[in-house]
């Protein structure tokens, strides 16, 4: 159902989709349709000048935990930056409201902003000890901790509460305790054998992915009539009234899985990683959100089948191309399906990862160890441009925290795909490919008449269903970049 807002935000009427929405939230706060169309806009709202009204609606996102922090965040970099004082005065620093919400609830992604956090930590670093020094240090801290420590360790502080801004305290924090707890209480599948698997699960116990703050609220969905709604050429099968079984492989740390059992009707989740730390990091979140219809279970892929039982709808994104064959997950996947149940997959494509890969072969050559001091390292070359060839990689919204940039750039197994690849990839599989996906958490399949699914159904008019894999390749060959990476959809047979 459309919303007067929108239709405004549609029509390209920002401000006045802005007025609508916000009108919605006053009359309902927890209108998940308006609040995501206002974040929607916030995130895409940029000014020459300090705007006191955007920094209002600003400030009101980050007072809602339903609220998207992640989109805001990119409104929210531009109002600080052109709001911040031609003196980097503390004291009007210390005031600014905006900066220290951003600060605590939205990773950093921008690199002119980083540079003037950095002048900024340092500063207070170095100044006497104040109330309005303090509220910027513990501020930078929750930053700090949200980046997991990959900026530049450069100061001999040691005063602890400023030493937060630098590197990880001794002290653990109160939910690094919680997590170890849910972490002891996370049943396992079983042992993990698989000697890639391992490495991976090594990885992202050092550097759970990703660590995230908020759970934006989403509108209630029958995921099944919306994936029948965009594929109506896939099978009608009835799975009765009982709850949607839902299985979420590579859950890592939950937020995806939770938006699932917090967005998606009548569904129970489970979701399974090789990851402990991860999964604790879920569960935590889990709790705080109050959201009960969620199991999360440690193992292998692999070892899904020994679960001995079935699922209805499965979800799986940046997973697979990190498993040694990633064919043989797929497999492990599809034979605990029920026959009709939808697979959500997403997986990188080889045209999307050329700067990747460069990327990758310089960090062998230079011999850049995974490690914080590795990325840093790694972060000082790409960012003062003595690695100039990957300076592009600073576009990349992976490229501003340790366990994104570990996961972006120094994966200890990645595979690539093309459309040629998932044709063998899916082939005896017992799943038959429904379509592809554009735009996932917007308006789904919609590429406003210029994308991929307008070119298909130019070249291909008589094929509406626009599945058809080997058209698609074709169209890949001519068009190189067609793709960012492959989302899509199947159905087990
Ligand atoms: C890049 S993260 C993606 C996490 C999550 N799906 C998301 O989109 O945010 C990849 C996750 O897949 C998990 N993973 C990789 N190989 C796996 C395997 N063989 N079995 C279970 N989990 C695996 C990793 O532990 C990690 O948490």
């Amino acid at each position: 159902m459309t919303s007067a807002g929108d239709e405004l935000f549609a029509a390209g009427r920002f401000d006045e989709a802005m007025a609508a929405y916000r009108g919605a939230l006053k009359a309902n706060p927890r209108d998940a349709g308006a609040r995501l169309g206002l974040d929607a806009i916030l995130e895409r709202a940029r000014t020459p000048q300090p705007n006191a009204h955007l920094r209002e609606l600003l400030l009101e996102a980050y007072a809602d935990e339903g609220a998207n922090w992640d989109a805001v965040g990119w409104g929210a970099a531009n109002q600080v930056t052109v709001g911040w004082p031609a003196d980097n005065s503390l004291g009007v620093l210390a005031q600014d409201r905006l900066l220290h919400e951003f600060l605590r609830k939205s990773l950093n992604r921008d690199a002119a902003l980083e540079r003037k956090l950095l002048k900024l930590r340092a500063a207070v670093a170095a100044a006497p000890s104040s109330p309005s020094i303090d509220a910027l240090a513990a501020s930078l801290a929750e930053q700090a901790w949200l980046n997991e420590y990959v900026w530049p360790d450069d100061a001999a502080v040691t005063d602890p509460a400023k030493a937060a801004m630098f590197r990880m305290p001794a002290e653990p924090r109160p939910e690094q305790v919680e997590e170890r707890a849910f972490a002891a209480e996370i049943p396992e599948i079983a042992p993990i054998t698989d000697a890639v698997s391992q490495s991976v699960a090594a990885m992202y116990e050092a550097n759970p992915y990703p660590r995230w703050t908020h759970l934006a609220r989403r509108p209630q969905v029958d995921v099944r009539a919306a994936l029948m709604a965009d594929f109506p050429h896939a099978d009608t099968v009835d799975f009765g009234s009982g709850p949607l079984q839902v299985l979420m492989p590579g859950a890592g740390t939950g937020q995806h899985p939770l938006t699932v059992a917090s967005s998606y009707a009548n569904a129970q989740v489970t979701g399974v990683d090789l990851s402990r730390a991860s999964l604790a990091y879920g569960k935590r979140m889990a709790a705080r959100h109050g959201i009960g219809n969620i199991a999360f279970l440690r193992g292998d892929i692999l070892d899904l089948p020994k679960l001995g039982r079935t699922f209805d709808h499965a979800e799986c994104v940046g997973v697979l191309h990190h498993m040694a064959d990633p064919k043989a997950g797929l497999l492990a996947i599809s034979s605990v399906l029920r026959p009709g149940a939808f697979l959500r997959l997403g997986l990188y494509g080889e045209h999307a990862r050329v700067l990747v890969v460069k990327a990758r072969r310089d960090i062998e050559a230079a011999r850049l160890p995974a490690t914080l001091d590795g990325l840093r390292e790694f972060r000082r070359k790409v960012m003062s441009g003595e690695w100039r060839r990957l300076r592009a990689l600073q576009e990349s919204e992976d490229f501003w925290s340790a366990s994104l940039l570990r996961d972006l750039c120094f994966h200890v197994q990645e595979h690539r795909f093309t459309v040629s690849r998932l044709r063998s990839f899916l082939d005896g599989s017992g799943l038959r490919f429904l379509g592809f996906e554009f735009n996932v958490g917007t308006s789904q399949r919609a590429d406003a008449g210029a994308g991929p699914l307008a070119l298909y159904a130019s070249r291909f008019r008589n094929d509406r269903t626009m599945a058809n894999l080997e058209n698609w390749e074709q169209l890949e060959r001519e068009k190189s970049g067609l793709f960012p990476g492959y989302a899509f959809v199947c159905q087990k047979l």
